[in-house]
């Protein structure tokens, strides 16, 4: 044991390594989260773009105008990656624009799991 001690460098170079790790497990996790679920402020944010932005064609409680209703009964059967994507991408030749510009692909999706529970308020 003496020997193996002897053999660590004065810098202590293992518990740095094991810091390192330790952070980079601690961020890469906290990343995961972020990407799963947009945070609260944001939610509020997309909630709100929701509403007023995509309520402009969709209706301000999403029951369709311009654009199709996206109720949970309308949204029920379709999937949220193709959902996902006509948001992202829009639907070409109809006037559902993309938003990728504004929009993530994570919260795209946080957005059509919203809309596919019912949006109450
Ligand atoms: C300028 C009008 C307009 C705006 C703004 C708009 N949409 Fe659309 N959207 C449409 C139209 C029109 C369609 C139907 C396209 C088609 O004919 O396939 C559509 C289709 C969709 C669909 C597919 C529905 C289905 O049942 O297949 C989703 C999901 C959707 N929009 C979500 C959104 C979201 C979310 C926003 C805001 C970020 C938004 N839209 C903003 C006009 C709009």
């Amino acid at each position: 044991m003496r020997i193996f001690l002897s053999l660590i460098p004065k810098s202590s170079f293992f518990p740095s390594v094991f810091m390192a790790l330790g952070l980079f497990f601690c961020i890469s996790g906290q990343a995961a989260l972020a990407l799963a679920e947009p945070h609260q402020a944001r939610q509020a944010e997309l909630l709100h773009l929701l509403r007023q932005d995509c309520g402009a064609c969709h209706g301000m409680t999403l029951k369709g105008g311009l654009g199709l209703p996206l109720l949970p009964e309308s949204l029920d059967g379709k999937s949220d990656d193709s959902l996902a994507a006509i948001i992202l991408d829009g639907v070409p030749n109809t006037p559902m624009p993309p938003w990728r510009s504004e929009i993530s692909p994570e919260e795209a999706i946080w957005l059509v799991r919203r809309m596919k529970e019912g949006i109450t308020k």
